[in-house]
């Protein structure tokens, strides 16, 4: 005997090259737990088959809470000589509870459906961790929102100046799209929440266990109505892989507005001390770290997504060896959302904004010749005609080295006889912000009302 899981139809063992290449046990460890829920499961299914009486159930039971309190108190190690967690777990629990008893437990169930069922499990509870925490930043940038109701700042559309927006409004932009991941989590935890466990290496058992039983001991809603397909698919991964990367990605634009804004050149916002790193030569230095590490960690997330893709997208049904892949990268994901969104719900709860600079600049770029036009509009002009009479404006600007609306009413007539001195009104920041006053608009009315709306949703998770 080899001591392995399949030892009688080998002469000897594996080879150790073989062995370094196929252990997981460096990354698949952190499974025990699932694992040991899986396994107390199935000895429960074992024993309504009338397969276990009842000692032998309490047996194995009372031998996986002692693994299980082992492990808790850290001294529950794998050896070298084991292939994975699973193949860990059976050689601890005999044991524990002696050959006998121990060697019941595998009876039905194969390490394929176990250990996808153990991820699914992983992944339910580790993602429904990270939504929460991506509900953290939401609700920093709510209150930041609400703290600077009222500042204005350029708006920008290819990061040139564009229109007048409130600070507020631009925030909350940002709080939308990771309102929307939340809420994919919580969408994908409802499809993920399908039992494989029953199906053993791909057709099922002989054994009259309920695969419905085991689901509903381990929380998930249903088992899989299909043993092949819940052997060896892996798009509920896939589709984790994806919903943290877009988690990412949206982090990462938000760091990328937060990194423009500390710059001097912006000098829109301030970076907390406990917040920023300095340089190890300039004394000087005041760096935007967090935003710069979410920016960069953004690509690992995409990695994960497009490495997992990548090895499905060729293989036969049902279970390949090329599953064991699909944990590593899923790991790293949820390990480093779980780093990342507490460093940038702190960065973004302590930036302190210049309300002063971001109004100085707001009516920069000729930011409010929309607003010259559509006030044409409003005496009746066609709008192509009132787009010419403001581009008009602008290029006069630009001769005179002056704004929009240091224009003289002379100027302005000499332009257009319709721009009457009237049009003043919306030369003004506020007064062209608070126009903006439909459904999702920049003015203070309708952004307060957004912020309700977002509190309100995000009271509902
Ligand atoms: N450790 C493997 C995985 O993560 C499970 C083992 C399945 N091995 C096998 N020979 N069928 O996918």
């Amino acid at each position: 005997n080899t001591g392995k899981l399949w030892g009688a139809r080998f002469a000897g063992g594996p080879s150790p090259e073989l062995e370094a290449l196929s252990r997981s046990t460096h990354f698949d460890w952190r499974l025990v737990p699932y694992d040991l829920a899986g396994s107390r499961a199935h000895a429960r299914a074992l024993h309504a088959a009338g397969l276990l009486d009842d000692d032998e159930l309490a047996g194995l039971v009372a031998g996986l809470e002692a693994l299980g309190e082992r492990y808790a108190a850290g001294d529950l190690q794998p050896d070298p000589g084991d292939e994975d967690v699973h193949g860990a777990l059976e050689r601890l629990l005999l044991n524990e509870v002696g050959a006998d008893l121990g060697g019941r437990l595998r009876a039905g169930r194969s390490r394929n459906d176990q250990v996808v069922t153990l991820f699914r499990a992983y992944l339910r509870d580790h993602a429904r961790t990270i939504a929460g925490a991506a509900l953290d930043l939401v609700e920093a940038l709510a209150d930041q929102a609400e703290a600077n109701l009222g500042a204005v700042m350029p708006g920008r559309t290819h990061l040139q100046h564009a229109q007048p927006i409130l600070l507020s409004h631009h925030l909350l932009a940002h709080a939308w799209p990771l309102l929307r991941d939340v809420a994919r989590v919580r969408d994908w935890d409802a499809r993920a929440a399908e039992s494989p466990y029953g199906g053993g290496a791909l057709a099922g058992s002989t054994l009259g266990l309920d695969p419905e039983q085991v689901a509903a001991d381990l929380g998930f809603d249903r088992a899989s109505p299909n043993s092949l397909d819940g052997t060896s698919a892996r798009d509920f991964a896939a589709e984790a892989a994806y919903v943290l990367a877009q988690m990412g990605v949206d982090l990462s634009r938000l760091a990328e507005d937060v990194i423009i804004w500390v710059t001097a050149e912006f000098g829109f916002a301030r970076l907390d001390d406990a917040w920023s790193t300095g340089s190890s030569i300039m004394p000087q230095k005041k760096n935007p770290d967090i935003a710069e590490l979410a920016r960069g960690k953004a690509g690992r997330l995409v990695g994960s997504l497009t490495g997992l893709l990548t090895t499905l997208k060729g293989l036969p049904l049902a279970y390949a060896r090329d599953l064991q892949e699909d944990k590593e990268s899923l790991f790293d994901s949820l390990d480093t959302l779980a780093v990342l969104l507490p460093a940038v719900t702190g960065m973004v709860a302590t930036l302190r904004f210049d309300h002063d600079r971001m109004a100085e600049l707001a009516p920069r770029g000729f930011s409010l010749a929309t607003d010259v036009a559509e006030w044409l509009v409003k005496q009746r002009v066609p709008f192509r005609e009132a787009h010419e009479v403001a581009g008009a404006c602008v290029r006069r600007c630009e001769e005179l080295g002056c704004e929009l609306a240091d224009l003289t009413d002379d100027q302005l007539a000499e332009i257009d006889q319709r721009l009457t001195p009237a049009v003043h009104e919306v030369l003004t920041v506020e007064g062209s912000v608070a126009a903006r006053d439909g459904r999702g608009g920049t003015a203070p009315v309708q952004v307060a009302e957004q912020l309700a709306e977002l509190r309100a949703v995000v009271a509902d998770h």
